[in-house]
Protein backbone atom coordinates (compact mmCIF):
# COMPACT_ATOMS: atom_id res chain seq x y z
CA UNK A 1 0.00 0.00 0.00
CA UNK A 2 1.00 3.89 -0.97
CA UNK A 3 2.15 5.57 2.37
CA UNK A 4 -0.22 8.41 1.86
CA UNK A 5 -3.34 5.72 1.52
CA UNK A 6 -2.05 3.96 4.60
CA UNK A 7 -2.17 7.14 5.91
CA UNK A 8 -5.22 8.90 4.97
CA UNK A 9 -6.72 5.34 5.33
CA UNK A 10 -5.76 3.45 8.34
CA UNK A 11 -8.96 3.08 11.04
CA UNK A 12 -7.96 0.85 14.12
CA UNK A 13 -8.86 -2.50 14.70
CA UNK A 14 -11.84 -3.88 16.37
CA UNK A 15 -12.34 -7.51 17.11
CA UNK A 16 -8.13 -8.81 16.73
CA UNK A 17 -7.72 -12.47 15.94
CA UNK A 18 -5.01 -14.81 14.94
CA UNK A 19 -2.82 -14.39 12.90
CA UNK A 20 -0.52 -11.77 14.32
CA UNK A 21 2.09 -10.43 11.91
CA UNK A 22 4.90 -13.06 11.94
CA UNK A 23 8.37 -12.33 13.26
CA UNK A 24 9.47 -10.68 10.11
CA UNK A 25 6.68 -8.50 10.05
CA UNK A 26 7.30 -7.34 13.22
CA UNK A 27 10.89 -6.56 12.61
CA UNK A 28 9.23 -4.18 9.87
CA UNK A 29 6.82 -2.68 12.15
CA UNK A 30 9.62 -2.09 15.08
CA UNK A 31 11.96 -1.08 12.15
CA UNK A 32 9.24 1.89 11.29
CA UNK A 33 8.83 2.91 14.68
CA UNK A 34 12.37 2.96 15.47
CA UNK A 35 12.46 5.49 12.66
CA UNK A 36 10.05 7.88 14.52
CA UNK A 37 11.77 11.65 14.66
CA UNK A 38 13.64 11.53 17.85
CA UNK A 39 14.95 14.97 19.12
CA UNK A 40 18.61 14.95 20.17
CA UNK A 41 18.77 11.48 18.91
CA UNK A 42 17.94 10.15 22.73
CA UNK A 43 16.28 6.97 21.36
CA UNK A 44 13.62 6.93 24.39
CA UNK A 45 11.45 4.42 22.89
CA UNK A 46 11.22 0.75 24.31
CA UNK A 47 9.05 -1.73 23.08
CA UNK A 48 8.04 -5.02 24.93
CA UNK A 49 6.57 -8.18 23.27
CA UNK A 50 3.64 -9.90 24.70
CA UNK A 51 2.24 -13.34 23.47
CA UNK A 52 0.20 -16.33 24.60
CA UNK A 53 0.83 -16.58 28.44
CA UNK A 54 2.30 -13.22 28.41
CA UNK A 55 -1.37 -12.17 27.93
CA UNK A 56 -2.77 -13.48 30.69
CA UNK A 57 -0.03 -12.52 33.11
CA UNK A 58 -0.95 -8.88 32.07
CA UNK A 59 -4.47 -9.42 32.14
CA UNK A 60 -4.26 -10.65 35.67
CA UNK A 61 -1.64 -7.96 36.83
CA UNK A 62 -4.33 -5.04 35.27
CA UNK A 63 -6.85 -6.78 37.52
CA UNK A 64 -4.50 -6.68 40.51
CA UNK A 65 -3.85 -3.23 39.98
CA UNK A 66 -7.31 -2.13 39.51
CA UNK A 67 -8.49 -3.69 42.45
CA UNK A 68 -5.62 -1.63 44.11
CA UNK A 69 -6.53 1.45 42.55
CA UNK A 70 -10.66 0.28 43.08
CA UNK A 71 -10.95 -2.02 46.80
CA UNK A 72 -14.55 -1.68 45.86
CA UNK A 73 -14.17 -3.14 42.21
CA UNK A 74 -16.81 -5.71 41.58
CA UNK A 75 -15.60 -9.31 40.43
CA UNK A 76 -17.51 -8.43 37.49
CA UNK A 77 -15.23 -5.04 36.64
CA UNK A 78 -12.19 -7.42 37.93
CA UNK A 79 -12.78 -9.85 35.15
CA UNK A 80 -13.48 -7.29 32.31
CA UNK A 81 -9.86 -5.82 33.21
CA UNK A 82 -8.35 -9.06 33.39
CA UNK A 83 -10.00 -10.18 29.98
CA UNK A 84 -8.50 -7.20 28.23
CA UNK A 85 -5.12 -8.08 26.87
CA UNK A 86 -6.81 -11.35 25.84
CA UNK A 87 -8.17 -9.37 22.66
CA UNK A 88 -5.33 -9.89 20.60
CA UNK A 89 -3.48 -12.68 19.80
CA UNK A 90 0.47 -9.68 20.09
CA UNK A 91 0.44 -6.59 22.30
CA UNK A 92 3.86 -4.17 21.72
CA UNK A 93 4.06 -2.12 25.33
CA UNK A 94 5.21 1.37 23.65
CA UNK A 95 7.16 3.30 26.41
CA UNK A 96 9.11 6.50 26.57
CA UNK A 97 12.37 5.78 29.09
CA UNK A 98 12.61 9.37 29.50
CA UNK A 99 16.11 10.81 30.51
CA UNK A 100 15.54 13.24 32.84
CA UNK A 101 18.99 14.73 33.13
CA UNK A 102 18.57 15.44 29.34
CA UNK A 103 17.97 18.81 27.85
CA UNK A 104 15.65 17.33 25.98
CA UNK A 105 12.28 18.22 27.66
CA UNK A 106 10.29 14.75 28.95
CA UNK A 107 7.53 15.87 26.68
CA UNK A 108 9.37 15.68 23.94
CA UNK A 109 10.50 11.94 24.42
CA UNK A 110 6.92 10.97 25.07
CA UNK A 111 6.13 12.38 21.93
CA UNK A 112 8.38 10.29 20.38
CA UNK A 113 7.34 7.41 21.48
CA UNK A 114 4.15 8.10 20.19
CA UNK A 115 5.22 9.01 17.09
CA UNK A 116 6.74 5.40 17.03
CA UNK A 117 3.40 4.23 18.16
CA UNK A 118 1.54 5.80 15.12
CA UNK A 119 4.38 3.92 12.60
CA UNK A 120 3.51 1.14 13.92
CA UNK A 121 0.16 1.20 13.36
CA UNK A 122 -0.05 2.42 10.21
CA UNK A 123 2.69 0.17 9.20
CA UNK A 124 0.32 -3.11 10.67
CA UNK A 125 -2.41 -1.29 8.74
CA UNK A 126 -0.54 -1.20 5.25
CA UNK A 127 0.51 -4.78 5.84
CA UNK A 128 -3.01 -6.22 6.06
CA UNK A 129 -3.39 -6.33 10.00
CA UNK A 130 -5.58 -5.00 12.79
CA UNK A 131 -4.05 -2.51 15.26
CA UNK A 132 -5.54 -1.07 18.39
CA UNK A 133 -3.58 1.93 20.34
CA UNK A 134 -5.19 1.49 24.43
CA UNK A 135 -3.86 3.07 27.50
CA UNK A 136 -6.80 3.64 30.42
CA UNK A 137 -5.37 3.79 33.85
CA UNK A 138 -3.25 0.80 33.75
CA UNK A 139 -1.21 2.45 31.54
CA UNK A 140 -0.11 4.97 34.19
CA UNK A 141 -0.09 2.52 36.89
CA UNK A 142 3.49 2.18 38.65
CA UNK A 143 2.93 -1.07 39.59
CA UNK A 144 2.48 -1.98 35.94
CA UNK A 145 5.43 -0.39 35.03
CA UNK A 146 7.47 -2.14 37.57
CA UNK A 147 6.43 -5.37 36.76
CA UNK A 148 7.20 -4.26 32.62
CA UNK A 149 10.71 -3.73 33.46
CA UNK A 150 10.20 0.13 33.11
CA UNK A 151 10.88 2.88 35.97
CA UNK A 152 8.24 5.29 37.30
CA UNK A 153 9.78 8.30 35.22
CA UNK A 154 8.62 6.46 31.94
CA UNK A 155 5.98 6.82 30.54
CA UNK A 156 3.79 4.33 28.83
CA UNK A 157 2.67 5.39 25.74
CA UNK A 158 0.10 2.15 24.40
CA UNK A 159 -0.41 -0.96 24.57
CA UNK A 160 -0.63 -1.65 20.97
CA UNK A 161 -3.12 -4.90 20.42
CA UNK A 162 -2.30 -6.46 16.83
CA UNK A 163 -3.79 -9.55 15.06
CA UNK A 164 -6.12 -10.05 12.40
CA UNK A 165 -9.33 -7.89 12.01
CA UNK A 166 -11.99 -10.51 12.34
CA UNK A 167 -14.79 -8.77 10.37
CA UNK A 168 -13.09 -5.84 7.55
CA UNK A 169 -13.05 -2.82 9.49
CA UNK A 170 -15.74 0.43 9.15
CA UNK A 171 -13.95 2.67 6.63
CA UNK A 172 -12.18 5.83 8.29
CA UNK A 173 -14.30 8.98 8.94
CA UNK A 174 -13.97 11.61 6.47
CA UNK A 175 -12.72 14.84 8.15
CA UNK A 176 -13.29 18.72 7.19
CA UNK A 177 -10.07 19.50 7.01
CA UNK A 178 -10.71 23.06 7.09
CA UNK A 179 -12.59 23.00 10.72
CA UNK A 180 -8.64 22.10 11.45
CA UNK A 181 -6.34 24.55 9.87
CA UNK A 182 -6.17 28.03 9.04
CA UNK A 183 -3.24 30.15 7.87
CA UNK A 184 -1.57 32.69 9.94
CA UNK A 185 -2.13 35.68 9.86
CA UNK A 186 -5.79 34.96 8.31
C1 LIG B 1 -2.82 7.82 23.35
C2 LIG B 1 -4.08 7.10 22.94
C3 LIG B 1 -4.70 6.28 23.84
C4 LIG B 1 -5.87 5.59 23.51
N1 LIG B 1 -6.45 4.77 24.44
C5 LIG B 1 -7.59 4.13 24.12
C6 LIG B 1 -8.19 3.23 25.06
O1 LIG B 1 -7.67 3.01 26.15
N2 LIG B 1 -9.33 2.62 24.70
C7 LIG B 1 -9.92 2.84 23.49
O2 LIG B 1 -10.97 2.26 23.21
N3 LIG B 1 -9.37 3.67 22.59
C8 LIG B 1 -8.21 4.30 22.86
N4 LIG B 1 -7.63 5.13 21.94
C9 LIG B 1 -8.34 5.46 20.70
C10 LIG B 1 -8.31 4.37 19.66
O3 LIG B 1 -7.05 3.79 19.56
C11 LIG B 1 -8.77 4.89 18.28
O4 LIG B 1 -7.81 5.76 17.72
C12 LIG B 1 -10.10 5.60 18.33
O5 LIG B 1 -11.07 4.73 18.81
C13 LIG B 1 -10.53 6.11 16.94
O6 LIG B 1 -10.59 5.07 16.01
P1 LIG B 1 -9.78 5.19 14.64
O7 LIG B 1 -8.32 5.08 15.00
O8 LIG B 1 -10.28 4.04 13.82
O9 LIG B 1 -10.12 6.51 14.03
C14 LIG B 1 -6.45 5.77 22.24
C15 LIG B 1 -5.78 6.59 21.30
C16 LIG B 1 -4.61 7.25 21.65
C17 LIG B 1 -3.93 8.11 20.63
Amino acid sequence: MEAIEALTSRVSGSKLVEPAPNELELHSLLSAATRAPDHGRLRPWRFIVLRGDALRRLGDLMADTYRRRDPEATPAQLDKERGKPLRAPLIVVVAAKVNVQSHIPAIEQILSAGAAAENMMVGAFALGYGCAWKTGDAAYDPDIKTALGLAPTDAIVGFMYLGTNATPPEPAPTVDIDEFVREWPA
